[in-house]
């Protein structure tokens, strides 16, 4: 589906986003393996999380939508009677691989294309050394062979900085006999261990160790996932580009594990102010006003880099039109994500006339540049469509977004809202 951008002169409005991504998939497993019943509001209306979702009815959850909420029984779950599809979501194959792990069967689970390409050896390697049985296409894709038994607790250290295999390591934790314990490289999103406390686990946090108690016992919650800041994050750059704009996000996610993206914006001169914070399940909500802004470019890498991996395509638009540009380094994890953002980055911008250089673990877009009309290739990725619709408004014509269904995988809304807030 191609989406036509016409060039804008503001964004202008007040809005509330669809369910965060994240939180959305711990609490739709969470719930399924959890007794009892649980409500979920505002869960994502993101093909993702309706995977996840997918694959946890498949394994016996019985899941309900009641008036705009997720219901969920869960309980002990049972053999699939297929392969589990995980569609695109990397977050859905691997978190859910560490419960899958721990049951006494065997399942099969796979995913599209894209996801067929992307790295399992992170999530087979622990999971082997807690005692399962992984096969993989060529040992290291899926779909994957998951032969689930008894598991023992790990003091895992991770070679990566990744929530994903944190997560999964912690979801098999639950069910294995010992504590299971989890080292960070650096800080990353920490909602499962959130998610966790809140349905009743025992957790034990100190800097970058998380130690899982063994034998919990999980019950059902009633439970509101706060607005996706990383949605959020397109309409923030489209109205910082966009002289005279004024944008107002209810109900945002402001989880000091992801909002290093305020501070990030914040430090290059923009003007965000947060308008009032309270907590929901552990997790921070708050409101947002964000006003244009000129921006002055920066530097992110090391533990920023981790902070801010699901904005940087966003966020290399904004540095192209900033005062000094964006230099983004140890950044190797972004090749791994739904496409090689790192590529599909630099081929919208050359595309659209914008100079880029990369390097294998990241890149560096000169700031002072104009966006030209162009057609631009989503190549199936959800943020690469988004962020170039929002390049697109600030461009000299109007511009094409092929491929731009991509959207749906994490915000079907997108293109809806951005027409809603658009001044022309
Ligand atoms: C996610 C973690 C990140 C992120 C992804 C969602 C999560 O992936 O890019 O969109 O929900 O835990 P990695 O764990 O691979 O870094």
């Amino acid at each position: 589906m191609r989406e036509t951008i016409s060039p804008a002169r503001a964004i202008d409005g007040v809005i509330t986003l669809p369910g965060d991504k994240s939180i959305s998939h711990r609490y739709g497993m969470l719930a399924s393996i959890a007794s009892g019943r649980s409500t979920i509001a505002n869960y994502s209306t993101g093909a993702d999380c309706q995977s996840t979702l997918a694959c946890m009815a498949a394994l016996g959850a019985k899941i309900e939508r009641q008036d705009g909420s997720v219901v969920i029984e869960g309980g002990l779950l049972q053999e699939p009677a297929a392969m589990l599809d995980a569609g695109n979501s990397g977050s859905t194959i691997r978190m859910l691989s560490g419960i899958l792990a721990a049951q006494a069967f065997t399942s099969r689970i796979g995913g599209d294309e894209s996801l067929s390409r992307r790295p399992m050896g992170r999530i087979i390697g622990p999971l082997t050394e807690m005692g399962a049985r992984i096969e993989a296409r060529d040992g290291k894709f899926p779909p994957l062979t998951i032969h689930g038994g008894a598991l023992h607790g790990i003091d895992y250290q991770l070679p990566m900085a990744s929530a994903q295999v944190k997560s999964c390591v912690l979801l098999a934790g639950l069910f294995a006999h010992g504590d299971t314990i989890v080292r960070e490289p650096v800080r990353t999103r920490d909602h499962t261990e959130i998610a966790l406390r809140e349905f009743g686990a025992e957790i034990e946090i100190d800097k970058r160790t998380i130690c899982l108690h063994a034998g919990a016992r999980l019950t059902g919650r009633e439970l509101v996932a706060p607005g996706d800041l990383s949605s959020a994050c397109f309409f923030m750059v489209a109205a910082l580009l966009l002289k005279e704009s004024s944008l107002v996000i209810h109900g945002v996610g402001l989880n000091p594990t992801r909002s290093a993206l305020l501070d990030f914006l914040v430090s290059m001169g923009a003007q965000i102010k947060v308008l009032e914070v309270h907590q929901v399940g552990g997790e921070l909500i708050g409101d947002l006003r964000v006003q244009s802004s000129p921006v002055t470019g920066g530097v992110i890498e090391g533990a920023m880099t981790a902070a801010l991996i699901d904005e940087i395509p966003a966020l290399a638009v904004l540095g192209a039109a900033s005062h000094n540009g964006l230099t983004v380094r140890d950044a190797g994890e972004l090749r791994v994500k739904e496409t090689d953002r790192i590529a599909t980055i630099e081929a919208g911008f050359r595309q659209m006339g914008v100079k880029i250089e990369t390097d294998p673990e990241g890149f560096h877009v000169p700031g002072g540049q104009n966006f030209h009309a162009a057609q631009i290739d989503s190549a199936g990725d959800h943020r690469i469509a988004m962020a170039f619709a929002v390049a697109a408004l600030a461009a000299d014509g109007p511009c094409a977004i092929e491929g731009a269904e991509a959207a749906n995988v994490s915000f079907p809304e997108f293109f809806g809202t951005l027409r809603q807030i658009t001044q022309t």
